[in-house]
Formats: C-alpha cells, structure tokens, sequence
C-alpha cells in the first residue's frame, strides 16, 4: 500500500513506475500506510495516461465511485450501501474496456518490478470539485507469487477489483483488537479473477490479503478517513495465529510493513 503523501490520500508505500524513479518515500497517515503495502520508491500520479475517448469509461466508474463515497460521508448511504452501489458500478464495464481505458498495456510497460508486493500507481480521474479527502483509486502490478500481505484497515472501505491475472484473496471479519494481536474470524478465502472484487469494510471483512497466482493487475477505490477519523493500517500474520474456540484466530501483528513483506510480500 503505497503512494504520494497527500492528507487526502492515505499513506501508503509506493512504488511508482509511471515516474523516473525518485527517492524512497513513505507516505505517511495517521503513523501508518493506510492503503497498499508494496515496496518503496517513489510516487506518482498518473494523469491522462490516454487524454482522449477511451480515457472516458475510467473517468466515468470513479465519478460514480467518487459520488457514491460522497454519499457515504454526508451520511446518505450506509457502509454496505456503498459497497452495493460499487459492485453496480463495476458490473456495468468489464476489466478490458476499464484496462483500455487507462492505457494499461502502456502504464504496465512504464512499471519497474519490484522484490515483493506491489507495485502500486495512482490514477487521478477528472473530479468536479477535485477529489473528496480521502477519496483514491489506485493500480496494484502484482507479478506471479508476490502478495498485498493480510492487514487491517481503520475507518475505511475500499474495493479491490481484478482488471487482470488471478489472485487469491482472503478476507477476515477483525472480531477485536489486543495490544499484540487481532483477534480473526476467517470469512472468505477462494481465487477470483478479471471482473471480481472483494471490499472492505469496519463492519465486515475488514482484514484482506490479496497473493497474485499470475502476474495481475489490482484497481482500488478507496474512501479512508471515514467519520473524520484517521485510517491507520495494521498489519497481522494470520499463518502463525492460535486458534481459539469458534473458529477464530489470534493473529499476532507484524511490527513493520518490510516484515510483512518479508513474510508474506
Ligand atoms: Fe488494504
């Protein structure tokens, strides 16, 4: 989870590709990165990748993304609407019209690899009025084996939405917190591929954790900083977690983002 420190866009670690590369810098919200965990390098916003026509279906799902999120900050929608009304979103353009749109052949040849995680590129659609705060959609270049390692998110919701390749994607309801740990209750666990998404929520599936079974490609739309509270990112190890009655587990969290990498990435 990575990306240009920006108080409307949630810290995360980036790694551009879209730029030369820059020094490494962490974008930081909140004392943690909030969205994506990839390696670092640098960060940029890929604007107008393709300034014509095609760019046209990219720029329409995130003003309707973008809507749907304002609706959920003024309190017009719930939670669960808007990850009702982002499944809609998404079912009416399919994952090639949305990568033509956005030039991905192009972005992906412009994408240096990384040694684990993702590579992740922001995408800064037209928005009247510019973007809410904390309002971003994000590209995660995963290639085969390398993993978004499993982690929780504060006052967010986002949906990650396969525009290429296969991914294993498990989620986790996040039961409650302890100082060392997480407790988990494990909800989804199976392969999706282009056109499937899984979200995020505090209420539900709040611990994701995304391992690329091909090269593939990521988008994320994302809303942080929900309530006006800050969105922190908590990373956890859901492998190395005791087992408790009902199914749950106690996930130790992992200290820092290069050890989740590490283990997982
Ligand atoms: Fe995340």
């Amino acid at each position: 989870m990575p990306n240009e420190p920006s108080p409307s866009d949630p810290g995360s670690l980036i790694t551009d590709s879209a730029a030369p590369a820059e020094p490494r810098r962490r974008a930081v919200l909140g004392g943690l990165l909030a969205v994506g965990l990839v390696s670092l390098a640098g960060a940029a916003l890929v604007r107008r990748a393709v300034v014509t026509s095609r760019r046209r279906t990219f720029e329409e799902v995130a003003r309707r993304a973008h809507d749907a999120s304002q609706a959920l900050a003024e309190g017009q929608i719930t939670i669960a609407g808007w990850q009702r009304a982002l499944d809609s979103i998404f079912q009416e353009v399919s994952p090639d019209e949305l990568s033509e749109s956005i030039d991905l052949d192009a972005l992906l040849a412009r994408t240096p690899d990384v040694p684990r995680g993702a590579s992740v590129l922001t995408l800064a659609p037209d928005l009247p009025g510019g973007p809410l705060p904390g309002f971003a959609t994000k590209l995660f270049v995963l290639r085969k084996g390398r993993a978004n390692p499993p982690h929780a998110h504060d006052n967010m919701v986002s949906m990650h939405y396969v525009l290429r390749g296969k991914f294993r994607v498990r989620h986790y309801d996040r039961v409650r917190d302890e100082p060392d740990a997480i407790i988990l209750k494990p909800t989804i666990d199976r392969v999706i591929g282009p056109g499937e998404s899984t979200s995020i929520s505090e209420n539900h599936d709040n611990v994701h954790w995304h391992l690329a079974e091909s090269d593939g490609v990521l988008l994320d739309v994302l809303r942080a900083g929900l309530g006006d509270l800050p969105t922190e990112t908590h990373l956890v190890d859901p492998v190395a977690a005791t087992p408790l009655e009902g199914g749950l587990l106690r996930a130790p969290r992992l200290p820092t983002v290069d050890k989740a990498l590490e283990r997982f990435g």
